[in-house]
């Protein structure tokens, strides 16, 4: 590995995979209607995200908010460039989404045994054999295939996963032969020395696989998170608009690192993300209208560093006198 200065990005490409249409939205009460989804992804495309991740392909009884994934997914506008991914539980659900004319399948399992009989009603073994059968169904419709492996960084009812144990599952999927791993943080458990290591130890043993981060910013840690993994040599993260985000089977979870935070920080840095943050904080201000709540966003609140504010009213007179003074 070769250590890069994270203060000094010099232009250096970071990619932003916008999760906030699913992970975000599958924890929300309210339904969100069908065209505000499709509006979202519309803008969010707009916006130079270089991968959405647009709904999921799962039980409607288990993720009602996403029952309608399928129009979504069919009538959203591609935007050349962009790879518009969907969350995959099953055999079932990758026969819609490669019907939905999905680019590429994003499969789930986790590291932790509790949380993945909770999550999926599986023993992890169970998981990996079922996903064996979602790959090979992918693989025959020539369609990507991301896995992102659950409870990576901590497990909220087992405590620490040992990084071999991750290792050990990140190398039977890449045996499989997917393009993609995301190695998630579902419950913000994540700490930057714990991200620099096991980055460092997937970016040493598989240089071609293309690796993501999704981290949660359940205790305040997600932006520092994302730049120990660039530090390690990370260049592809999940983020929600808003701040958005939860996984409804993990107690504790709250919201993903938030795009608009992630982008404005690695912006002042000299990262090149590609996106409009301007674009991003305008979809993130619709959201509460939507969902009927706040968000935990900063920059949609206080605006970017360089949006400069007026001094208050009287100034001038302020400054004279000050000037009076000597
Ligand atoms: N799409 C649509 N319906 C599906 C489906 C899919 N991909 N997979 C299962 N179903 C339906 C079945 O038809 C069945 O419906 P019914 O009750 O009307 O007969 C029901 O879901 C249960 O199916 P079953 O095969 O018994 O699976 P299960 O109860 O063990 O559920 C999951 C397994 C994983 C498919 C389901 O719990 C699920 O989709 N969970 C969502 C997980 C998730 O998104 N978590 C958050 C993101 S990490
Ligand atoms: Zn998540």
């Amino acid at each position: 590995m070769s250590a890069v200065n994270v203060w000094q990005g010099a232009g250096r490409r970071i990619y932003m995979n916008e999760v906030g249409t699913r992970d975000g939205l599958q924890m929300e009460q309210t339904f969100v209607p069908t065209a505000e989804k499709i509006a979202l992804v519309n803008a969010l495309s707009a916006a130079g995200l270089s991968k959405i991740e647009v709904t999921a392909f799962v039980s409607p009884t288990a993720i009602p908010a996403l029952r309608d994934g399928e129009i979504v997914m069919r009538e959203i506008e591609r935007r050349p460039g962009t790879i518009y991914t969907a969350l995959v539980p099953n055999v079932r659900g990758a026969e819609r989404a490669i019907d939905a004319r999905t680019d590429e399948l994003n499969l789930v399992m986790s590291v932790s045994e509790t949380h993945n009989l909770c999550n999926l009603r599986m023993q992890r073994s169970q998981s990996f054999a079922a996903l064996q059968q979602v790959v090979a169904t992918a693989q025959q419709a020539a369609v990507a295939v991301n896995v992102s492996l659950s409870c990576c960084f901590g497990c909220p009812m087992e405590g620490g996963v040992p990084q071999a144990e991750v290792l050990a599952w990140v190398q039977r999927f890449v045996d499989l032969g997917v393009q993609g791993v995301t190695l998630c943080d579902t419950t913000g458990m994540a700490y930057p020395s714990q991200v620099l290591a096991l980055v460092a130890a997937c970016k040493a043993r598989w240089p071609q696989l293309g690796l993501t981060l999704h981290f949660h910013n359940t205790r305040g840690m997600a932006l520092a998170n994302v730049l120990a993994a660039i530090d390690a040599g990370a260049d592809r993260f999940d983020a929600s608009m808003g701040g958005l985000g939860g996984c409804p089977y993990a107690p504790g979870a709250s919201g993903n690192a938030c795009t608009e935070d992630i982008v404005h920080a690695l912006a002042l840095m000299d990262y090149d993300t590609g996106v409009d943050l301007a674009a991003v904080v305008a979809a993130a201000q619709s959201l509460p209208a939507l969902i009927g709540h706040d968000i935990p966003s900063q920059i949609a609140k206080a605006g970017p560093r360089w949006a400069l504010h007026l001094p208050p009213a009287g100034f001038q007179e302020i400054r004279e006198r000050a000037l009076a003074k000597g």
